[in-house]
């Protein structure tokens, strides 16, 4: 065992999510492993050697001479949380249009007139690398501060082929160079531009000929992702993108059912996505898809609480039903101008009705294998990397109870103290 260069002692509760590989499922309720007094030793390389009872672990492992040591005493343990769904590149805001939405504009009426994601798809396109790439990291900041330590970024607001291609590479950008673990995932098929709003087909033509191969061999993408809804992509261009995505090989990912039932998750258990993300509008036929594919239903309350979406996913019967559930910001400037997990977790818990304890294995171990990092990330177990959240409460609990805070003490990333 090797020696340990940081260490997290004494605290009021670790809570290790350590258990069985694969996302958690079935009634997650008995999932949360909490140990009182608990600590962690972390390696050289920033990885966790041990997690479990501060005796256990001082007596265990041992401390290099230049050892650092964090008391983590009355305050709470937990992993980095893992946010599976972003947009987080973009150039300006939507603050004007949010307030047009809560007069009463429709979110998806807004892109029929060129606005909505087609207003960010030209500010971001007429955007160079350079701005992209700090915008993204402020935004990042922002993140690591509310304690996410892993976090994927979608394309989707180029214009072109060329546009899509210069996100990815502020994607690669960001992993190389932020605190945090970065999965990229391509979304060409965000909104139709304009100039093919009479022939979206050719739009499609154009992500699968040029995009997707393209992106594919930049290799830094490692999910293909759609948005399959009424007015935007249809099913049929849904399948051929996911498809061609698939064959280049790029693992599948669906917005579906978000405004509308389309199809959308039924198509993800047909094309074995690993996530089928929103769901508000699923029917139980659609649950029986998803549970028999095995796929991870990726819930973003953030955007239909800013859509005031009246219509909540099932996220109980879900569980319920031995699915999956992972919870993501959708951080972007439209649907939900959110960043922060707790406050997601808060929402979770106040308006899907998950338990504190099924959300947090929602935002942080099945979030991790939402985004194919199950193995890496996610809980404190050895060989992973060392993402932690201290807390300035002594619970987990408190995190939706004070709804709208950080209490984010210390973050760990990789073994470094990136916010204190
Ligand atoms: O997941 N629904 C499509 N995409 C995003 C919204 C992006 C935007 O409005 O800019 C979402 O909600
Ligand atoms: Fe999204």
């Amino acid at each position: 065992m090797p020696a340990a260069s940081l260490l997290v002692v004494h605290a009021a509760e670790l809570v290790t999510l350590a258990g069985p590989s694969g996302p958690r499922a079935g009634a997650l309720q008995g999932n949360v492993q909490v140990i009182d007094d608990g600590a962690v030793a972390v390696d050289a390389a920033g990885s966790i050697i041990m997690a479990g009872p501060t005796t256990t672990v001082l007596r265990q492992v041992d401390r290099a001479p230049d050892a650092l040591v964090l008391d983590a005493r009355g305050r709470a343990v937990l992993p980095g949380f893992v946010d599976p769904h972003t947009h987080a590149i973009f150039a300006g805001d939507r603050v004007r249009e949010f307030e047009a939405l809560l007069s009463g504009v429709d979110y998806l009426d807004l892109l029929t007139r060129g606005c909505g994601i087609l207003h960010t798809m030209r500010l971001t396109s007429a955007a160079d690398e350079e701005e992209l790439v700090d915008r993204a990291g402020a935004a990042l900041d922002r993140m690591l501060v509310a304690g996410t330590t892993t976090v994927e970024i979608k394309t989707g607001y180029g214009n072109t082929t060329a546009d899509e291609l210069k996100l990815l590479r502020v994607i690669a950008r960001l992993a190389a160079t932020r605190p945090q673990a970065v999965v990229g995932t391509l979304l060409a098929a965000h909104a139709v531009p304009l100039e093919y709003r009479d022939d979206p087909d050719r739009y499609v033509d154009i992500v699968c000929r040029s995009t997707i191969p393209e992106a594919a061999a930049m290799g830094i993408a490692r999910f293909c992702d759609v948005f399959c809804e009424a007015g935007v992509f249809s099913l049929d261009h849904a399948r051929r993108i996911l498809l061609t995505g698939r064959q280049y090989g790029l693992i599948p990912k669906i917005h579906a059912e978000q405004r509308h039932r389309t199809g959308g998750a039924r198509l993800a258990a047909e094309v074995g996505a690993l996530t089928a993300d929103h769901l508000e509008h699923v029917e139980e036929e659609d649950l029986a898809a998803l549970r028999a594919s095995g796929t991870i239903a990726v819930l973003l309350p953030g955007a239909a609480f800013m859509l005031r979406e009246k219509r909540l996913p099932p996220a109980r019967r879900m569980i319920e039903l031995g699915i999956p559930v992972a919870l993501g910001t959708d951080f972007n400037p439209g649907s939900s101008p959110i960043w922060s997990v707790p406050v997601i977790i808060g929402l979770a818990c106040v308006q899907l009705g998950l338990t504190p304890a099924e959300a947090l294995v929602a935002a942080t171990i099945n979030a991790a294998y939402a985004i194919g990092a199950g193995a890496q990330v996610g809980s404190m177990e050895p060989g992973k990397r060392a993402d932690l959240v201290i807390l300035d409460v002594p619970s987990y609990r408190y995190i939706p109870y004070y709804f709208g805070a950080t209490l984010v003490d210390t973050v760990i990333a990789g073994g470094k103290i990136v916010v204190r």
